[in-house]
């Protein structure tokens, strides 16, 4: 794991190493294939930044599952812009379907928000959360995270897909800012 790491004007120091991900990522799918076992759930990546989570989830996950992706966007650099842009949409009936979101993180909870009442909205039979991260002093929702990797504080992290600006996605482990000094 390197040291610091720069990304446009910002420095990011190591904060969970890739051993750390992995044993959060295994509990995660223990607890989902207890879930749903003898079901066939409809798992919906929510990328950009879920890709390298739900790729090392789902080679965990041993209940028959169906994979989608869905696009959104609404963060421009470190804090939301509270709205959350569709950019590529889930092409899958979800009608009757038991559906996993799979998130990079739950900030202020906009975008789980948003999509869950979507699914919903689109006749889905249940719509549950799968995060990695969630940060519950930024959380303004008022529905519940089903499964969360980990808690960690409200400060910006990159690495293992998540992005500033658009960098830092192919770190394999998890990066958090460094104050400024
Ligand atoms: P929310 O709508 O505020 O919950 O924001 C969720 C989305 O914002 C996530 O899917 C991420 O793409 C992005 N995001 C939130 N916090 C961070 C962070 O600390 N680093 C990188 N991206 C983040
Ligand atoms: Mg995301």
């Amino acid at each position: 794991m390197a040291d610091i790491i720069k990304l446009h004007d910002l420095e990011f120091m190591p904060y969970l190493s890739e051993v750390e991900l992995g044993k959060i990522v295994g509990n995660l799918s223990e607890k989902i294939n207890k879930k749903y076992q003898g079901k066939t759930p409809l798992f919906v990546i929510v990328l950009n930044g879920a890709f390298m989570f739900a790729s090392d989830l789902l080679k965990r996950v041993d209940v028959d599952c169906e994979i989608s992706f869905l696009r959104v966007s609404s963060y421009r650099g470190t804090s939301s812009t509270g709205e959350v842009k569709e950019l590529m949409p889930i092409g899958t009936d979800v009608t009757g379907r038991d559906i996993i979101l799979v998130e990079d993180i739950v900030d202020t909870g906009k975008t789980m928000g948003d999509v869950k009442q979507k699914m919903k909205e689109a006749g889905a039979s249940s719509v549950s959360i799968c995060t990695l991260l969630f940060k519950p002093e930024a959380f303004q929702g008022d529905y519940l995270v089903d499964h969360v990797g980990i808690e960690i504080p409200d400060r910006f992290v990159v690495g293992y897909g998540l992005d500033y600006d658009g960098l830092g996605r192919n770190f394999s482990s998890l990066y958090q800012i460094r104050p400024k000094t």
